[in-house]
């Protein structure tokens, strides 16, 4: 069990394993921090900490979920373990409920009424194809006003003047089902955003599931996560969080919101959105703000490969119990692999067809053996190009539905989905071994 229980205790647990760079020197808000954090995740070097932005009060983190390394260490689990670890916390029945408290940290610094200023909040520019200043880290707290249950959901937030965001919503979201529900739909509903937050909170918030997602959080913690009641607005938000913004979504004032980087590597179009009004800001004192650089690898994985492994192992595992997954970072949720010891020739195309039809997103399947690592793009690729026969080991399943942003599905999502068998045909042409090299620790050979 780990002891990481917010933000600073993650950072330190990043510091201490060598997945921290602190950036000393100034850097500008503008595109600046952005692209050092996209460069770190390239590099796979490690989360950064920008120690003194330009133009903001308060320090920078980014980075925090964007490998597997850090997503393990986030979890408190070795980065082979993490399937597991994500199956049994997705468990209801394994859920651990949120503790209710008075007070918290970022109640220390509270502005309301005239005093609001969206400016007082270190916003970055990140992508520059990006339509303006972009909350990207906050988790979206909400409660639904028919059950009373609470949820966490993310949310891009554009901000548009002193005291409004416009705030991105797709259909299927749980914030809005929420105001939809109520008797008067169109009315002003009360949220709160928390920055700066418990890696499993972030981890939480990227589930797409019908309970409160603080349930989920405290089974990763395996205690129940703090929370209290937000100063303006009626929902219980984490005790740890660095900042919070209360507010009011407005349903039917709309605004222009985009264009932003998005998960699946382009910009997307400006969308017509809900406005927020923000009600309070509130931080604790010397506050860490965060921010997510939009697509990265820390999306896709807070919103694909952690909550999506679990479940497509799971459809695969119905047919070959031994089966593993993997949804690589690089190719945003649309493709997943799995690794499997073959034995019947047709099984590898079943295995793809479920892995296929246990996620809308999942568009593309390359099935693959054992001495494939799944982990490594390279051995991917070495097995899609070495065990593949086009005619024979690829299928399209034409016409199936796909995300609606998917770049190359049509309007409604509706697209093709591909199987790849690149397992090795035995029965076809006789390699035998695989050349591999045993593992070296290099240290005792290099000085
Ligand atoms: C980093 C990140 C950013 C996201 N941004 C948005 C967004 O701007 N709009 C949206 O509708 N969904 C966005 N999502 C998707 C969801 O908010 C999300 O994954 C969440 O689980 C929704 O679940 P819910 O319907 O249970 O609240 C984002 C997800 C992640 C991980």
């Amino acid at each position: 069990m780990t002891d990481i229980h917010d933000l600073r205790t993650f950072i330190d647990a990043l510091e201490d394993t060598g997945q921290l760079a602190r950036v000393s020197q100034p850097v500008s808000m503008q595109h600046e921090l952005a692209d050092v954090g996209a460069a770190l995740e390239r590099a796979g070097a490690a989360a950064g900490l920008f120690e003194r932005p330009e133009e903001s009060p308060w320090p920078i983190f980014c980075g925090g979920v964007a490998s597997g390394r850090r997503a393990a260490i986030a979890l408190g689990c070795q980065p082979t373990e993490m399937v597991d670890v994500m199956e049994h916390v997705l468990e209801p029945a394994h859920g651990i409920g949120p503790v209710i408290t008075d007070d918290a940290p970022w109640k220390a610094n509270t502005v309301v009424g005239d005093d609001v200023d969206t400016s007082l909040l270190p916003i970055p520019v990140h992508s520059r194809g990006d339509g303006g200043a972009f909350i990207t880290g906050a988790v979206t707290v909400a409660r639904d006003p028919i059950s009373g249950r609470g949820n966490l959901g993310y949310n891009r937030m554009l901000r548009m003047d002193r005291t409004r965001f416009g705030f991105n919503v797709n259909e299927w979201r749980d914030v809005g089902t929420f105001w939809k529900s109520r008797e008067d739909p169109d009315a002003p509903f009360p949220v709160a955003l928390a920055i700066g937050l418990d890696p499993a909170v972030m981890i939480a918030a990227g589930v797409k599931t019908p309970v409160d997602e603080l349930f989920i959080a405290g089974a990763i913690r395996g205690r129940g996560i703090e929370v209290c009641p937000a100063t303006t607005v009626d929902v219980n938000v984490p005790v740890d969080a660095e900042v919070v913004v209360e507010g009011l979504l407005h349903p039917t004032v709309r605004q222009p919101e985009g264009p932003l980087a998005e998960f699946h590597g382009y910009h997307g179009e400006a969308w017509d959105s809900p406005t927020f009004e923000v009600t309070a800001i509130s931080w604790r004192d010397d506050p860490i703000y965060q921010t997510i650089v939009p697509g990265s690898f820390e999306h896709i994985y807070l919103g694909n490969v952690l909550p999506r492994e679990p479940l497509l192992r799971r459809f695969v595992r119905h047919l070959d119990p031994a089966a593993d997954v993997h949804i690589p970072p690089y190719a945003n949720g649309f493709l997943a692999v799995v690794q499997i010891d073959r034995d019947n020739p047709g099984t590898p195309k079943n295995l793809a067809l479920a892995a296929m039809a246990a996620h809308l997103n999942v568009r593309q399947v390359v099935v693959v053996d054992r001495d494939v690592d799944m982990y490594q793009a390279s051995e991917v690729q070495w097995a899609l190009t070495n065990r593949v026969h086009w005619p024979e080991d690829v299928f399209t399943v034409p016409g199936a539905q796909g995300h609606e942003m998917d770049p190359v599905g049509n309007l409604r999502g509706v697209g093709t989905k591909v199987g790849f068998d690149a397992t090795y045909k035995r029965e076809r042409r006789e390699y035998g071994e695989r050349v591999s090299y045993p593992a070296i620790d290099l240290n005792s050979y290099l000085s």
